[in-house]
């Protein structure tokens, strides 16, 4: 058995993003296609014999302690299993933080499969899929990766084949915004622009690029945009610098926009790069 493992933890947008209602158990009954990218956090997961749970990381922004979801991941795992071992990891974090990316759940998904790798558990995928639910929402897809459309909470999962591959340049602006609150606020009779997922899942059948970003919808937009315009603003100028459409991810205030000539997406990085810190240019990622 090896004692140390290097797993990579693949940031998500969500192409489309409908909320249905809310639920009884105060959750949000979603329907969102969900999709990940090759922005990576990189884990080392490392077993001890202190039988203890550390995190470490390139970066001050995130939690070191039990508010972080890949210690959390641990603790989940070695409790349910009845491992006697202790687990240090370290996160070299390059997904922002706070940003509708789930950094956090993704990275808490690796340390599920790398524990399960690690300590020769086989646990099949449902077992870490339900694991992965009682850590986050998000984190279920972030286990399964690809692209998939969510319901429930987003632990139902359907996986999409792979469609054309995207082009991406990704923006997120210096704020952060909290899921729960965006959640909080949202009123479905607020919202201006409902996703026809039926319209864009038959584009992404027909590798229809133009019908992908022209059905691309996030009803999450009609809160995050009201505390923050400037995401309005960062949409705007993507489209007008050459993106087929430009979206809020996740709960925000990350922006993505399409593109499908790199010359022009190069060029649209450099101008928005004058404005913002974190300005990258992705594709959609596939397992
Ligand atoms: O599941 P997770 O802890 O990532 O969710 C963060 C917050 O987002 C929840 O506390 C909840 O307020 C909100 N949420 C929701 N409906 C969902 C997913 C998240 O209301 N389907």
């Amino acid at each position: 058995m090896h004692s140390k493992i290097e797993v990579t933890a693949p940031a998500k947008i969500n192409l489309t993003l409908d909320i249905k209602g809310k639920r009884a158990d105060g959750y949000h009954e979603l329907e969102t296609v969900m999709q990940q990218i090759d922005l990576l956090d990189r884990i080392t997961i490392e077993l001890t014999s202190e039988g203890s749970i550390s995190v470490d990381s390139n970066s001050s922004f995130i939690p070191h302690d039990k508010e972080n979801l890949a210690c959390q991941a641990a603790a989940l795992f070695l409790d349910k299993y009845g491992c006697e071992e202790g687990v240090r990891i370290f996160i070299e974090k390059s997904i922002p933080i706070g940003a509708g990316l789930a950094g956090g759940s993704s990275d808490a998904a690796a340390v599920l499969w790398g524990l399960n790798r690690l300590l020769d558990c086989k646990l099949e995928e449902q077992d870490l899929l339900n694991l992965g639910a009682q850590i986050g929402s998000d984190v279920p897809f972030c286990l399964l990766g690809g692209s998939a459309l969510a319901r429930g909470r987003g632990e139902l999962l359907q996986p999409l084949k792979h469609s054309v591959p995207l082009l991406l340049l990704l923006v997120k602006p210096d704020f952060q915004v909290s899921t729960a609150e965006v959640y909080k606020q949202f009123n479905l009779a607020q919202v201006e622009r409902f996703p026809d997922t039926r319209a864009f899942l038959e584009s992404w059948r027909k590798c229809d690029i133009i019908g992908i970003a022209a059905h691309m919808e996030n009803v999450l937009e009609s809160v995050s945009i009201k505390i923050f315009p400037e995401i309005a603003l960062i949409k705007e100028k993507l489209k007008k610098l050459g993106a087929l459409n430009a979206l809020m991810s996740g709960s925000g205030p990350s922006v993505f926009a399409v593109f499908t000539d790199r010359v022009l997406a190069l060029k649209a990085m450099e101008n928005m790069r004058t404005s913002y810190r974190e300005v990258f240019l992705v594709s959609s990622y596939e397992k």
